[in-house]
């Protein structure tokens, strides 16, 4: 059944595709594009309020990005200790609650000592529920979910019989999440890449062409609007 709430999307989840070749248009590091993208994050964080988007979900590194080169790697990784140290008081200030999905195991000591360390200082925050998925892959979560579930069912905790849809959500890494309503894409791509397969079944995809260091809080507005336009058209029509 299809659930979402009437009106605005409560859970936006972004792609956000493009920096390399932003960079690339500009004649400068990939790495450059990737420091505009996370300005832009930023950015984006602080209009959910004004947008009535409660919960935003972002793709950060997916489980296939370590293919880049070594040095891009280190970059990201680098970037993202950067702004988590950089940006925890100001989330802490705005209401932000930050959460983080992916698999952390393969993430270093200090990043995810960062990364716990924003989760506890952020957990009683209500205004904005962002989730950045970190080393994030839409199957390997499902696997993951699978083997925890199943080392539960060996310790008899739970009937195989038993193992239903919520069952196997409640061992997802979302499993404090609604469903995203709307996932947006940017760059050009119509492509879902891994990214919250199980969660977005009855989710709207956006696919828009502008590279996401060009993505403003005005395009993100005018997407969220669009979007409520339409559901509320739909729900028009069949009631
Ligand atoms: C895709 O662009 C983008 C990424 C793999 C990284 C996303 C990271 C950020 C936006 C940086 C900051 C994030 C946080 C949470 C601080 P691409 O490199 O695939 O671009 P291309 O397709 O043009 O090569």
């Amino acid at each position: 059944m299809d659930s979402r709430p009437k009106g605005g999307p409560c859970h936006v989840a972004i792609i956000m595709d493009g920096n390399g070749r932003w960079a690339t248009q500009r004649g400068r590091p990939r790495l450059f594009g990737h420091h505009v993208g996370a300005r832009r994050v930023r950015e984006i964080v602080r209009a959910c309020p004004d947008i009535g988007v409660k919960y935003l979900t972002i793709f950060a590194f997916s489980t296939e990005n370590w293919r880049r080169t070594q040095s891009e790697v280190a970059g990201l990784m680098s970037l993202f200790r950067r702004y988590i140290t950089r940006e925890a008081k100001a989330l802490l200030a705005e209401g932000v609650r930050v959460r983080f999905i992916g698999d952390r195991i393969k993430l270093d000591d200090k990043l995810v000592r960062l990364m716990d360390e924003l989760e506890l200082l952020t957990s009683e925050n209500t205004k904005v529920n962002l989730t950045i998925a970190l080393n994030y892959g839409g199957r390997d979560e499902v696997a993951r979910a699978v083997k925890r579930l199943t080392r539960e069912v060996k310790a008899g905790h739970i009937d195989p019989e038993m193992v239903n849809e919520e069952t196997l959500a409640r061992h997802l890494d979302t499993c404090f999440l609604p469903d995203p309503d709307l996932v947006i894409r940017t760059s050009g791509e119509a492509r879902i890449s891994n990214f919250l397969l199980w969660q977005s079944a009855y989710a709207e995809y956006e696919f828009i062409d502008t590279l996401w260091p060009d993505f403003s809080k005005e395009i993100f507005a005018e997407i969220v609007g669009n979007y409520a336009r339409r559901d509320r058209r739909f729900g028009a029509v069949t009631t």
